[in-house]
């Protein structure tokens, strides 16, 4: 038996997560209050089938409805063993029609062996519309003693007259830690020796799915002499090792383009380039969280850049032309996103120093606010006059706010590349404004929002 099957969970208590719904359903079997059709949807692997069956024991169970069936009696025994009369499992994806639904109507009129009769629709969201509407009819008034519970990986295709008949439940998928502390479970009760590296790299590849995991877990076993090791793992899934996106990162954060794109194709030889970007996003993740001399903005940028990388990797006609680009960007990212402001939207103001050169404005005695250039009717604006020359600059200080301070004019801009664009232009604002010297001064970002705009704006911008 496969180690899926032989850890399908018997009670409620086995059942990994999906709390909310282990709750409701013993609740109702104790309190006796039976509902008569339910829907379990959520991806593959999740527990939908397993609890299905768990609550068809709970009903019929000797001593039930229970939420703690004895396991024992004749009715617990034969729906383990997949022999019960009263269980009913059907894949609604090979039985979709009409005629199939009669089926079970028909069945209807007969009294369950034990108590209920259970009928187990997987895929549910398969039947044609005739078969919808002809099941909606005995949604709408099953007879006591028969329970619908309906799974579907897809319940956005099951007709809204059907939903509402029925009590939905929204099954998640499992997280990594939770995957991999059942996968050790298993492997503990089964013998089988494997490193924590290659349990966490089964559990992020098999995408919440315990099914999956376990599956996996297996083959992995089979394929390894003795310990199941990261090694194994990465040549039978086709996954990346952790050691070389670490060696690519060391590349990257050091600049070296040629290195970082040259260990690409190597690990391309090995690996596809999806499963490439898909496992850096997430060794990119996996480190957000972890100390390691980058600090957590440098990740997110990075980590934004990968996430591009598996985009475009996945949509295009020629992923290597991307890799070179995307590989680029990264390897060029201190670059084009410049950190140290970062650093001082996000730091402590006081712990980071400004930048080099920059005098605060002092306002002008008896005025606490900045004073803002006067625009006289008989002195022509000096943005008009700018824009003669330069719309684009004129634009930009349009938006801008201006102190004069002597003979120089502080401006303070949205971002570091407005402030290039006016610095560049910095002898037609002078005349315009008729003043010696201009110092050019972004504006603090004031939230996360702003910072990622600007971050945006500056990707935008780069030529
Ligand atoms: N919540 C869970 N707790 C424990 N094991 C689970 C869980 N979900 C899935 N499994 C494992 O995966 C196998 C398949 O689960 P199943 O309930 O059939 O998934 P599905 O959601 O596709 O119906 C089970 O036999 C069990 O080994
Ligand atoms: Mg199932
Ligand atoms: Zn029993």
């Amino acid at each position: 038996m496969s180690l899926a099957n032989k850890y399908r969970p018997r009670t409620f208590e086995e059942v990994v997560g999906q709390k909310f719904v282990k709750r409701v359903l013993a609740r109702a079997l104790d309190r006796k209050d039976i509902p008569h059709a339910l829907l379990f949807a959520g991806p593959r692997g999740i527990g939908k089938t397993t609890l299905a069956r768990i609550f068809a024991r709970g009903l019929n169970c000797e001593a039930g409805p229970t939420s703690k069936p004895c396991g024992v009696c004749r009715f617990c025994k034969e729906i383990d063993e997949g022999r019960s009369v009263d269980v009913v499992e059907i894949d609604a994806a090979s039985n979709r029609g009409i005629e199939n639904v009669r089926e079970i109507q028909e069945q209807l009129r007969y009294m369950p062996v034990s108590r209920y009769r259970v009928y187990i629709i997987d895929e549910v969201h398969m039947l044609t519309t005739e078969a919808f509407n002809s099941l909606l009819k005995t949604l709408e008034e099953p007879p006591p003693y028969v329970v619908f519970v309906l799974a579907t990986t897809d319940p956005h295709k099951i007709p809204a007259t059907v939903l509402s008949r029925l009590q939905k439940f929204n099954l998640k998928p499992h997280s990594v830690s939770d995957i991999v502390e059942r996968l050790k479970y298993v492997a503990a009760k089964e013998g089988i020796s494997v490193t924590d590296e290659a349990l966490r790299m089964i559990a992020e590849r098999s995408e919440g799915s315990l099914r999956d995991a376990l599956v996996m877990l297996e083959q992995a076993h089979i394929y390894s002499d003795g310990t199941v090791t990261e090694k194994d793992v990465s040549d039978m899934l086709g996954v990346v090792p952790d050691n070389l996106y670490s060696l690519f990162m060391d590349d990257v954060v050091k600049g070296n383009f040629k290195e970082a794109y040259d260990r690409v194709m190597e690990i391309t030889e090995r690996f596809s380039p999806q499963e490439f970007a898909s496992g850096l996003v997430r060794y990119l993740e996996r480190r957000l969280m972890v100390e390691d001399g980058l600090s957590f903005e440098e990740k997110v940028v990075l980590l934004r850049m990968a996430l591009d990388m598996e985009v475009h990797i996945r949509q295009s006609s020629d992923p290597y032309a991307w890799i070179v680009y995307d590989v680029a960007r990264m390897s060029a990212f201190r670059r084009v996103v410049n950190l140290d402001e970062i650093s001082r939207y996000l730091g402590d103001p006081n712990k980071v120093p400004p930048p080099a050169g920059y005098v605060p404005p002092t306002p002008p005695v008896g005025e606490s606010e900045p004073q803002t250039v006067p625009t006289e009717s008989t002195v022509e604006d000096p943005i008009e006059v700018i824009r003669k020359k330069n719309p684009t600059v004129a634009g930009y200080l349009s938006d801008a706010t201006y102190t004069k301070e002597g003979d120089t004019l502080h401006i303070v801009v949205s971002s570091r590349i407005v402030a290039q664009k006016v610095e560049k232009a910095a002898d037609l604002v002078k005349d315009a404004f008729g003043v010696s010297e201009i110092k050019v001064q972004v504006k603090k970002v004031q939230n996360y929002r702003d910072l990622f705009d600007e971050i945006r704006k500056d990707w935008e911008s780069v030529d």
